[in-house]
């Protein structure tokens, strides 16, 4: 099992989850972050650190559905460790459901 990153990251990407990770496993892209499945321990910590709560394990629907997408784009986008601002309209988009299609958009 592994965790991954949903799209209630995009357009927000409060970055918390990067600084409780023990195997720096976060990638990131323009608006979002994703994880390397096969660098992550399963261990869990992010999951409670995500405001918009978009981490989850890949044996729920929403994992499976994430999943590819997380391990094409983390071998692609640069590695995150530390904790930056969130996007200026974070805390709008967190609310926001159905943002699959604002993956191709840029950040901000
Ligand atoms: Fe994204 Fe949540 Fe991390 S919004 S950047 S998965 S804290």
């Amino acid at each position: 099992m592994t965790h991954i990153v949903t799209e209630a990251c995009i357009s927000c990407k409060y970055t918390s989850c990067v600084e409780v990770c023990p195997v720096a496993c976060f990638f990131e892209g323009p608006n979002m972050l994703v994880i390397d499945p096969d660098m992550c321990i399963d261990c869990g910590v992010c999951v409670g650190e995500c405001p918009a709560g978009a981490i989850v394990t890949d044996d729920t629907e929403e994992g499976q559905k994430w999943l590819g997408l997380n391990r094409e784009f983390s071998k692609i986008w640069p590695n995150i460790q530390f904790q930056k601002n969130p996007l200026p309209k974070a805390d709008e988009y967190a609310k926001e459901s159905d943002k699959y299609s604002r993956f191709f958009e840029a950040g901000g």
